[in-house]
């Protein structure tokens, strides 16, 4: 089976983009692939976190991953930190990177504006270690969001750099899109992603809110003034509209046209009334679980070690033959 890689930063409460980005596709994903999933713990100290918020969106994002339908027993879940090769082979990519790729890398940039107090090393060579959480099990498929297809032509380009350099280490990974829910914006800008760390949580609706506080963020969501009011898809004139819909087909797998259709004549309340209750009837059984799962502290434990064992061993064997290919002394 093709081997599939893929992980969320647990830098706050999952939200509703990193759902149909992401989590969704993994899930669909884990019969055709063998797949790992990972929690990339490593990549969210490039903000500065509070350690118990950390450790506790940690947990819960496993959690959630769990509630989401990723199967243990048949795909690895796992910490980033419980496999010490990522931050190892991620510096030896950090040496067949080079410092213009980094800088032209779109998310730096955005990052770097918001947290320009904290402008550390880590946030810089984020992209690399991201391409070592690939190309240590040898992915082909990463799915991702629309944000990270650059990030991942980077992982490409090092892997195939370093192929060139050393022989074929690396298999040089593919990205896998989502068609609907790439991208999901933000409710109060919907010209920026969705982001699970924005300070303003009008701006995203996480996986674990209550059903009243989902149908107030919706009714509160940026739409246009548009004179009289027409629901239609236009990213430029009505971003809040199209992210309405796009999220509304995202969850309910009506097409676009098809929702025109159907909202043709209405007013944005209603639209935002019926995004607001397809979502909260999407997360029910998702929170149901993560109740469930996230106090049953013997299966999370059971869950992580049997991933981070199972990933380890496979992110040994690449790092021996990257370690080898440099020319390292093999201890
Ligand atoms: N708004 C989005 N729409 C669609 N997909 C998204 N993803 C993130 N935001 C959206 C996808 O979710 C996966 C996990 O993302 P991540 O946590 O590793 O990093 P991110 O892209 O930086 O996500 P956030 O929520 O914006 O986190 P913060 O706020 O910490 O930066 C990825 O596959 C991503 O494409």
């Amino acid at each position: 089976k093709p081997i599939v890689l893929s992980g969320a930063q647990p830098s706050g409460q999952l939200t509703i983009g990193n759902y149909l980005g992401a989590l969704r596709q993994w899930d669909q994903m884990q019969d055709a692939y063998d797949c790992l999933y990972c929690i990339v713990d490593l990549h969210a100290i490039t903000v500065r976190q509070d350690p118990a918020a950390l450790r506790s969106a940690s947990l819960d994002s496993l959690a959630l991953y769990l509630a989401c339908g990723i199967d243990p027993a048949r795909s690895a879940v796992f910490m980033q930190s419980h496999v010490p090769e990522h931050s190892q082979l991620a510096w030896v990519l950090n040496c067949y990177t080079q410092f213009g790729e980094l800088s032209r890398m779109t998310q730096f940039k955005d990052k770097s504006e918001r947290h320009n107090n904290n402008i550390n090393a880590g946030l810089f060579t984020y992209p690399v270690l991201m391409a070592a959480d690939i190309l240590l099990y040898q992915a082909n498929q990463v799915p991702v969001g629309h944000d990270q297809k650059q990030h991942l032509e980077l992982a490409r380009d090092v892997a195939m750099r370093f192929n060139t350099a050393h022989g074929d280490i690396f298999t040089v990974p593919e990205p896998f899109i989502a068609p609907v829910g790439a991208r999901v914006m933000s409710l109060q800008e919907p010209t920026k992603k969705m982001s699970k760390s924005d300070e303003n949580p009008w701006n995203f609706v996480g996986l674990l809110e209550d059903p009243k506080m989902i149908s107030k963020k919706f009714k509160k969501a940026m739409t246009d003034s548009q004179d009289p009011p027409r629901v239609y898809f236009d990213l430029e004139q009505k971003p809040g509209v199209a992210n309405l819909l796009s999220i509304l087909s995202g969850v309910t797998g009506k097409s676009i046209d098809a929702l025109v259709a159907e909202y043709e004549g209405k007013m944005y309340g209603h639209l935002k009334a019926d995004v607001a209750d397809a979502v909260i009837a999407l997360l029910e059984p998702v929170q149901r679980k993560f109740t469930e799962i996230r106090q049953d502290q013997t299966t999370m434990e059971q869950v992580m070690r049997a991933g981070a064992a199972a990933a380890r061993s496979r992110a040994a064997a690449t790092l021996a033959k990257v370690n080898e290919a440099v020319g390292f002394v093999l201890p």
